[in-house]
């Protein structure tokens, strides 16, 4: 019998992923993952027992791409004792890079672009049967729908993200994402519904669409608008809760507005990246939006779903930007007051057009910017998290926080400390009442199921709570889209 079991362990060959980078990248790494499973690889943990390693790189910020650099210099001892190891990188620097990468990390086997996933199992044979060393950064190949439901088996996952669109043609002058994601295509929504379905029928609960600008999803190819998608995608059972992301300001419609009012499962929640609170530098950023439609369309958001939280983007130290922009960038952000922001310092990408602008800000300014915003930001954060102590929320109910999950047998379930989040996308990590947990109920019961938590403390990234019921069927009301009274 062992040498049987020898044989089979022989013939498994495993696949280490290290993504980096945006929710997009996390989706194509499980398309990855889904891919070559049908090659015979399986996924690791371990990147000891790795066969096949995958970088899965993002560029849209030199850090980013750094990263990805010395986590590859870290691979070289292993590629040593294991020379028959295939090192891949995939994602927006292959994509940038190419060849390139070959001759600076000579011991990388496959450089694959944004477009190759489809590609990889032929890639794969021909380096492990001829040892070549091989580039595919076409951007030609959409996506292989079929090979996207296929392989969809129960992942205990609850959240899960589904791409709607790849590329942008908008053309944001400091972003490197039109050259390496290539132009925008949109998937069918007959496609993105057998996915979401499929993806419901494993056991999850809430979706995340994904593309650059949903907001123009389908246009070019004349299919039906985003709402009309969202509407569709609502009607679905057993799915609670939709999000999406990112929205581009200058694309917003009304009917995207209505729809965060009218879908019972569409999240209060709308990412909508501002950039720049100056209207000089939103020109030269090519937003094509001034900082007034910006705040209308916010304004406009409220009047219809006063509910909704609002996050951001914002860029610092975009070159040009004066000591004066910058304040409209923090006046701005004292307007809109958003429930929390990503900001990031300016950074030149290779080929993106602010690269070649002059007028660049020095790193220490810029450094000191990010701060500056960054305090502003958190007094508005902890306000919005403050208000919500004394409510209670639903809760889509994630597994249990990271620090309890560490723990190999949850005895106690009531020590257990849990996580989910609310509707308006703010994480909760709650107990759960000692008369609930009577009336209830073991680990696999609470995930995925929407629940009722009051909110006992706010921190700055996240609010504290009490389950007191786990009441059946609550889950079947309305998504956990409003607060419960
Ligand atoms: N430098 C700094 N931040 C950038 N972003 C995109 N490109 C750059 C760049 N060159 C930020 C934008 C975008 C987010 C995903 O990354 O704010 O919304
Ligand atoms: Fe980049 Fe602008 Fe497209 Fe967003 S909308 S991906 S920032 S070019």
């Amino acid at each position: 019998m062992s040498g049987i079991m020898a044989e089979n362990e022989a013939k498994i060959k495993y696949l280490y992923i290290n993504t980096i980078g945006c929710q997009m990248n996390v989706y194509d790494s499980r398309q990855i993952e889904k891919k070559l499973k049908a090659s015979g690889y399986q996924t690791t943990d371990s990147i000891e027992k790795a066969d096949l390693i995958i970088v899965n790189t993002c560029s849209v910020r030199d850090k980013a791409e750094q990263k990805a650099f010395s986590f590859l210099g870290r691979l070289i001892n292993l590629k040593r004792k294991k020379p028959a190891l295939i090192i891949g990188v995939g994602g927006c620097v292959a994509q940038q890079e190419g060849a390139r990468i070959l001759k600076r990390v000579p011991f990388v086997d496959l450089v694959f672009g944004t477009r190759a996933i489809n590609r990889l199992p032929g890639l794969l044979d021909k380096i492990a049967s001829k040892r070549y060393r091989l580039v595919d950064v076409e951007l030609t190949e959409t996506i292989d729908e079929s090979a996207l439901v296929a392989n969809m088996e129960n992942t205990h996952q609850t959240t899960a993200f589904v791409t709607i669109m790849r590329g942008c043609d908008n053309y944001c002058t400091y972003c490197v994402v039109p050259a390496v994601r290539g132009r925008e295509i949109s998937r069918k929504p007959a496609d993105i519904f057998k996915e979401v379905q499929a993806l419901v029928e494993s056991g999850v609960r809430e979706i995340t669409l994904l593309g650059q600008n949903v907001n123009s999803y389908g246009k070019k190819e004349s299919l039906c608008t985003f709402p009309e998608l969202l509407a569709m995608l609502d009607k679905l059972d057993r799915l609670e809760r939709i999000r999406f992301t990112t929205s581009h300001p200058k694309d917003l419609s009304e009917s995207l507005i209505y729809a965060f009012r009218n879908l019972s499962k569409l999240c209060n929640h709308i990412h909508l990246p501002v950039q720049s609170g100056s209207d000089r530098i939103l020109k030269r950023m090519n937003r094509k939006y001034n900082r007034q439609e910006y705040i209308a369309k916010i304004d406009k958001l409220r009047g219809i779903c006063p509910d909704i939280a609002i996050t951001s983007d914002i860029i610092v130290g975009f070159p040009g930007e004066t000591k004066s922009d910058f304040k409209e960038t923090l006046d701005l952000l004292e307007t809109v007051q958003y429930d929390s922001a990503f900001a990031f310092k300016y950074s030149d990408r290779p080929n993106a057009p602010a690269t070649r602008f002059g007028e660049k800000v020095s790193d220490q300014e810029k450094t000191e910017r990010l701060q500056e915003l960054l305090i502003l930001q958190e007094q508005f954060t902890r306000q919005k998290n403050t208000a919500l102590v004394g409510s209670n929320a639903l809760i889509l109910v994630e597994g249990l926080s990271k620090k309890e999950n560490a723990r190999s047998e949850a005895t106690a379930l009531l020590d257990v400390q849990w996580t989910g989040r609310t509707s308006t996308h703010k994480v909760v990590n709650f107990q759960i009442s000692e008369d609930a947990l009577n009336r209830h109920l073991n680990e696999t019961d609470l995930i995925g199921r929407i629940i009722n938590v009051s909110i006992e403390v706010a921190f700055a990234h996240s609010l504290w709570g009490t389950a007191n019921e786990i009441a059946p069927g609550l889950s079947d009301v309305k998504g956990g889209k409003s607060h419960a009274a």
